[in-house]
Order: C-alpha cells, then structure tokens, then sequence
C-alpha cells in the first residue's frame, strides 16, 4: 500500500487475520501505518523512484490516499506490475474535473458545474480540481468574493437534505457487493459522523444509491473498494465525490458488518472471493476522534474504556493536534439517538471534554 496513514493502518489489521504481509511506502516512519508492520520503505508518493523501487517486491499495489501522480501510476503499469485500482480509473478520483465531466457523460447526477467561474451565477462552490481533502480545497463563494488562484471548478451549491455514503468493492472480474447507505454528518468540510444504515432514508433513495455505486465502479473499471459521497437533495441523489480505497465513511464496518472495508479492500484487489456485506446490528454509529486543546489519549483511554464498555475504541497512533484525526469510536445498537450518544461520549472522554 501506497502510503501509510490511518487507512493502511486498519487495512494491516485485516490483513494479519488473513495471513498477509503488507507492505506499506511510508512518508516518515512514525505514521500510523508504518507503525505497526515492519515491512516499511520511505518515499514520498510522488517520487517516481521511491514507488517504483516499492512496488516492485509487491504482488498487488494499492492506495491509501490519491497522491501518486497519474504519470508514476501509468509507468508501474507499463512494466508489468499489478495496480488496483489502476491508473485510468483513480484519474478520476485524483481530478475533480474529470470526475465531473465523466459522470456527466454517463447521464448519472451531478451538480451543475463549470470550468468558468463566470459561467454560474454565485453563490457557488469552488473546488481545487486536484488536492483537496478534509474540506481544504472548498470554498463557499458568495457574491463580491475573491476566487483562489489555483485550478478549479465551480458548482451549485446544493441544497442538501442529508450527506450520505455508499460503497461497493469490485473484483477484476467485474464481482461487485455493496454495503448500506449511510449518514455521514460534517462539520467545517470534516466527516465527523457516520450512522450505518442511513436513518431515514427511503427504500428508493437507498436502491438509487446502489445502483450508482455499482454502475461507477462497472464503468470506471475500479478495482477495490470505491466510496460515493453523496448530496440528498429535495430532488433526488447528486454525487460528491468518489474515493477509491477505504474511506472515513466506512469505518463503522470493521465492527458493523459481517466484512470490513478493509478485509473487502483486500479481498477485492487479490480477486479473492467477496465477503458478506450484511450490518450486525440494526445500527452502527461511528464518531471521528478529533484532536481537542488538552487531547491526552494516554491519561483518558482508561476512563473511556471504563465508561463507555460496549465502545470499539481505535486509535491511530499520531500525536494528538487541535483538528486531526486521531481515532474514531464505533457503537452498535438498536436506536439511533442511544448508540450516538454512547459513541459521542466516550469521544468527549477521549478528548478531555467536559461532560
Ligand atoms: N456543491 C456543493 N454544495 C453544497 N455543499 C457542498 C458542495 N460541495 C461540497 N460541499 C460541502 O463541502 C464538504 C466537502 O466537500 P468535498 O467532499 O468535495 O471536499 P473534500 O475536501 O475533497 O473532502 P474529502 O475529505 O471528503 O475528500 C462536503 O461534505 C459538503 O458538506
Ligand atoms: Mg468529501
């Protein structure tokens, strides 16, 4: 796995049980993922010698994140070494653009958007076509503001019901399953949390979103696990945005369904046979731990262990930060409001919160 954050960290984890090695290409080694396998190289992901000299003692290439650039991604292919997802369909997970005018011209709900920031009337959304994640790369933009000097897009700013999440992992064969749609709640551009199955969403919403899913990854030939983002709107679906790897949105299944995204992930890339998507309780809520002002996780793991028993703790091994991911809490259960505020609690006990 390209890459060595939270997500390749928890793929390690799925990995052991099926008694693989993972081999990650690490940034530093203190990342999260390098931490816990000592099959770590350094490089940095854009440098085409450091992956190329990585991926050669691998099996199967994969990601954490969408930074390799297209170039490096093409030439490993070149020469013979197995890229999933390969590089045609993550183009369209690394450039906004190309996503939006892709998915276009498959006829499937996008929102209206333009290369020309004086084609749609403001307010609008403007996106850095390549680099953005956590909501870094986003602007609402109103009348009389100024516009970022980078390469964007601009859309409509939908009026949005509700976020929601789909996945589906695919095989090279063309084998698909999905998991439920579900709730994902944001605050300033940051996932914060994830209900699994969405509440209250309709049985055709939640057939649409399927659908979706399985026709993207069916025509953009993804490989792995692929993640919808997607806008409930008053008038139906419109897509976000797509990730091809684990996603924040899917954490919730390490413990909420029969396979996690990152067992699937595996199973996906290696054409190993797809695992049962089913939810293991009828909720599961995840809440994103994010660093607080006086974040001590060693002094307050013990006491939200303590209080919050029926807490999935995980923690990413990363020093603790105002804002950053530092681990996520999963509750299942059997209502909403209850599973939420159990998962929420022990995150406010993590972060040193006031009760
Ligand atoms: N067209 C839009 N209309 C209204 N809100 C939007 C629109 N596009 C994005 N947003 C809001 O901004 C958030 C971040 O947008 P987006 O997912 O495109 O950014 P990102 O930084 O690439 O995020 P990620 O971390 O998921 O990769 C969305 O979750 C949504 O709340
Ligand atoms: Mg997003």
């Amino acid at each position: 796995m390209v890459g060595a954050g939270q997500l390749a960290r928890m793929t390690h984890q799925a990995a052991i049980s099926l008694g693989l090695s993972l081999r990650v290409l690490a940034e530093s080694a203190g990342d999260g993922g390098a931490l816990v396998t000592p099959l770590v190289e350094i490089g940095a992901p854009d440098d085409a010698e450091a992956v190329e000299r990585f991926a050669k003692g691998c099996d199967v290439v994969t990601f954490d994140h969408e930074h390799v650039p297209q170039p490096i991604i093409a030439g490993l292919e070149r020469s013979g070494i197995a890229v999933r997802p390969g590089a045609s369909a993550l183009h369209f997970a690394q450039d906004k653009r190309a996503m939006r005018q892709r998915l276009g011209e498959l006829g499937l709900p996008v929102p209206a958007w333009s290369d020309d920031p004086a084609a749609l009337p403001r307010p609008y959304v403007a996106k850095a076509v390549t680099g953005g994640y956590d909501g870094r790369g986003v602007w609402f933009v109103d009348e009389g503001d100024p516009l970022p000097d980078i390469d964007l897009i601009v859309e409509e700013r939908v009026s949005i019901v509700h976020e929601l999440a789909i996945q589906v992992a695919r095989t090279p064969s063309g084998k698909t399953r999905t998991w439920p749609v579900v709730e994902t709640v944001q605050r300033d551009g940051i996932c914060v949390q994830v209900v699994a199955p969405a509440p209250r969403l309709s049985p055709s919403f939640a057939n649409s979103a399927e659908q979706l899913a399985i026709t993207i990854a069916t025509e953009l030939d993804v490989v792995g696990v692929l993640t919808v983002e997607l806008f409930e709107a008053p008038t139906g679906l419109v897509i976000n945005e797509l990730a091809m790897r684990p996603h924040n949105s899917g954490h919730w299944s390490i413990e909420g369904s029969a396979t996690s995204q990152f067992e699937q992930h595996l199973r996906a890339i290696l054409d190993w046979g797809l695992g049962d998507t089913r939810p293991r309780a009828p909720v599961s809520v995840m809440v994103n731990l994010l660093g607080g002002e006086s974040t001590d996780l060693a002094a307050s793991l013990p006491t939200a262990l303590a209080e919050v028993p029926e807490a999935s703790i995980h923690l990413y091994g990363k020093q603790a930060r105002p804002g950053r991911k530092l681990g996520h809490v999963t509750v299942l259960g059997d209502d909403v409001a209850g599973v939420r505020d159990r998962a929420q609690r022990a995150v406010d006990i993590l972060r040193g919160d006031p009760s």
